[in-house]
């Protein structure tokens, strides 16, 4: 639940090298690249056997995330060609002003600071535009490049909760790391 109308950054967030924006049915060849490394299928609803269909439909769910009111998905794209290379996610919690992060980076993309500098636009809209007290994000314990993104963006880590996530059909613990207005 939040304070403030849920909506894409007016304007669009970027950098010199990234940008963030909405989902366009031209972005399918990055949904089919993240199908390639399996655990973004795992954790998420890209498709592990890709299809046109399938792809399309992955983007739809994006474009749905706000009409539905569960949170934001955009694109992180290169800004020099507009090519997407990654998903960055900020999912309304059940809590009153608390948002979830969520990210993948293609792996033709990866170690290149996308993911690092996609989060580093998005934590300062979200935590001012959309008014929220804290900003939480779930990691699994062996996923050190997704916690070296968040420590690097000023996110601390809270603690382990034990059996939290489903890791295909085993359990797997997830590491809870958040920022506050106040750690800004
Ligand atoms: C996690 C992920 C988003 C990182 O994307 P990325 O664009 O490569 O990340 P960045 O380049 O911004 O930063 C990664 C940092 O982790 C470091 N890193 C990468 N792999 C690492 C590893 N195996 N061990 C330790 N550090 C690692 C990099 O060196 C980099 O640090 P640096 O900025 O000091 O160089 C990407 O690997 C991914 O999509 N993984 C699969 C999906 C996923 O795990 N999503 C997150 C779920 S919580």
């Amino acid at each position: 639940m939040l304070v403030r109308p849920l909506s894409y950054p007016d304007p669009a967030l970027s950098d010199r090298r990234i940008g963030l924006r909405m989902w366009r049915e031209a972005d399918i060849d990055c949904i089919r690249l993240a199908g390639t490394d399996p655990r973004i299928p795992k954790g998420t609803t890209v498709p592990a056997n890709f299809t046109q269909a399938g792809g399309l439909a992955f983007i739809h769910r994006q474009w749905a995330r706000l009409e539905n009111g569960e949170g934001v998905s955009q694109a992180i794209v290169d800004v020099d060609d507009d090519r997407a290379v990654g998903l960055l996610w900020v999912a309304l919690r059940p809590q009153p002003r608390v948002c979830g992060l969520g990210y993948w980076v293609i792996p033709s993309a990866r170690r290149q600071g996308v993911a690092t500098a996609a989060v580093r636009l998005a934590v300062p809209w979200a935590l001012e535009t959309l008014d929220l007290q804290r900003l939480e994000a779930w990691v699994e314990p062996d996923n050190l490049a997704s916690q070296h993104v968040l420590t690097s963006v000023g996110f601390q880590l809270e603690g382990r909760l034990r059996n939290f996530l489903t890791d295909g059909r085993r359990p797997a613990d997830a590491l809870v790391f958040s920022v506050l207005p106040s750690n800004r």
